[in-house]
């Protein structure tokens, strides 16, 4: 189904019509698409055993990221998981409160009113440089040179994962010089990061320094070598920043297109910040902004498909037979229109997520970051990131599209991204609403 690698987007509109299970062929092979919560946990947690990630998406991932969790399987996996997930647990992510505060300022405070901005490649560079701190405990402002590399990793991450023809590195087009020295790059400076960190265990909170005192209590008891943190490192540095950025550009365009939804988000924000930068403990008076990044993450989920599955044994799904080789495809851009799920699916309506309507949206029904064992590992990050990032901005500003007729086209490649960038102009607000430097609480920092 050639339609899928080419024009994905209408395709997936173009299944609603086939029920809770559709059947489509991929160059010869079988595909299934699940449309239906109770056929996705399937997928995702009890035949998972009979599936794996197709090796070929995976093959062009770890050519980045080596053997990180993304594309590992079975054991190896597991051990990964179990020893990266405690540095994603709510205790640990109050740390993150200033990396997220700081860059977030530091971006408004470049910002003048009246320019235009492609919100784009604005949200990516807030989200990189915050993932660096996170993630590395880098500052990208130090290291221009990273800020390149990362961009340039960014792009080839996107495009060769969803690229039919793969050529490969040794062919001397410019794009793949550009991105042999972007992989370079980061190799040494991992590897040099990593050594130096092993030297003084006690310092840095970020990802990667615990990783490296991390140690798998429930398997062998062994920490992490340095290629496999590295790896971790890598994965977890370029698989964060990527979709978070597209989530808030996404955002930041629907409340262009919802004034009313922009007012009551004003409002909540304004009285939940009273003019000081907001942090993790003010996420409790947000609920609003919360709801708006959800049915954000539902119509645009910038994982608009996860990786495809390939079954390794046979078993049935939703009344078919399902063979060694087939594929199965799992689009949460698919669910969340379907209109079985979601009345009016195309509408933005944040109020689908107050917390009386939200309980009645089946479990698999809403995935923005996947399912089951392998559900994204960051989720956590980013469900803190993504509102408080969104309230900071619209605590000292307004943004309105720079050609407001224009209308938003989107491009499905690894994941959703507006096509051609996101002009806006920058209105400041009201500096009133704002309290002097000097009077600003400090909870975003606490
Ligand atoms: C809006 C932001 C994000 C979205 C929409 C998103 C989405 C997803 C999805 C859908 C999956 C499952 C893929 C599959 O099953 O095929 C996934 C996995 C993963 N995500 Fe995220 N993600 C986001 C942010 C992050 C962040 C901030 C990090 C890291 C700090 C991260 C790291 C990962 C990793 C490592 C996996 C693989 C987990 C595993 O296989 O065990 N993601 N993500």
């Amino acid at each position: 189904m050639v339609q899928l690698s080419f024009n994905p987007l209408p395709f997936l509109d173009s299944l609603q019509q086939y029920g809770d299970l559709s059947y489509f062929r991929m160059f010869k092979i079988r595909a299934f698409a699940p449309n239906h919560p109770d056929l996705v946990r399937e997928v995702l947690t009890t035949q998972r055993h009979r599936l794996r990630k197709l090796p070929r998406d995976t093959r062009a991932v770890s050519q980045l990221t080596g053997r990180g969790i993304l594309v590992t399987e079975g054991d190896e996996w597991l051990r990964q998981r179990r020893m990266i997930q405690p540095a994603f647990q709510p205790r640990h992510l109050a740390s993150f409160a200033r990396p997220i505060a700081e860059e977030t300022e530091r971006m408004l405070d470049r910002w003048e009113p009246g320019t235009i901005v492609d919100m784009a490649d604005e949200m990516a560079d807030l989200t990189m440089k915050m993932a660096a701190r996170m993630i590395l405990g880098v500052r990208l402002d130090e290291r221009a040179d990273l800020v390149s590399g990362a961009r340039i990793l960014s792009e080839a991450f996107i495009s060769e994962n969803r690229t039919i023809l793969r050529l490969p590195d040794w062919v001397p087009l410019p794009h793949q010089r550009r991105k042999r020295w972007a992989m370079a790059l980061y190799d040494q400076f991992l590897r040099e990061t990593i050594a130096e960190r092993r030297l003084n265990p006690h310092e840095g909170d970020d990802v990667l320094s615990l990783l490296l005192k991390a140690v798998d209590v429930e398997g062998d008891g062994r920490g992490m070598t340095d290629e496999q943190a590295r790896d971790e490192a890598m994965t977890l540095f370029t698989a964060a920043f990527h979709a978070n950025s597209m989530a808030l550009a996404f955002t930041l365009y629907l409340l262009t297109q919802h004034a009313d939804v922009e007012e009551k988000l004003l409002e909540e924000i304004d009285g939940a910040s009273r003019g000081s930068v907001l942090g993790p403990a003010d996420l409790s008076r947000l609920p609003y902004t919360q709801m708006v990044v959800k049915e954000s993450l539902r119509l645009y989920p910038p994982a608009w498909a996860l990786f495809t599955r390939e079954v390794t044994e046979e078993f049935e799904l939703g009344g078919y037979r399902l063979r060694p080789g087939n594929w199965v495809m799992v689009f949460p851009y698919l669910l969340h229109r379907n209109e079985r799920l979601f009345a009016d699916p195309t509408r933005f309506d944040p109020s689908r997520f107050a917390p009386d309507r939200e309980q009645q949206i089946p479990q698999y029904g809403y995935i923005p970051y996947g399912g089951g064992p392998r559900v994204c590992i960051g989720n956590t990050m980013s469900s803190m990131q993504l509102p408080l990032i969104l309230a900071n901005v619209l605590r000292r500003c307004r943004l309105r599209l720079a050609h407001p007729e224009q209308r938003l086209r989107i491009q499905a490649s690894l994941a959703l991204r507006p096509r051609g960038g996101l002009p806006m102009t920058i209105e400041m607000r009201e500096p009133s609403k704002l309290a002097p430097p000097a009077l600003q609480r400090s909870s975003a920092a606490e």
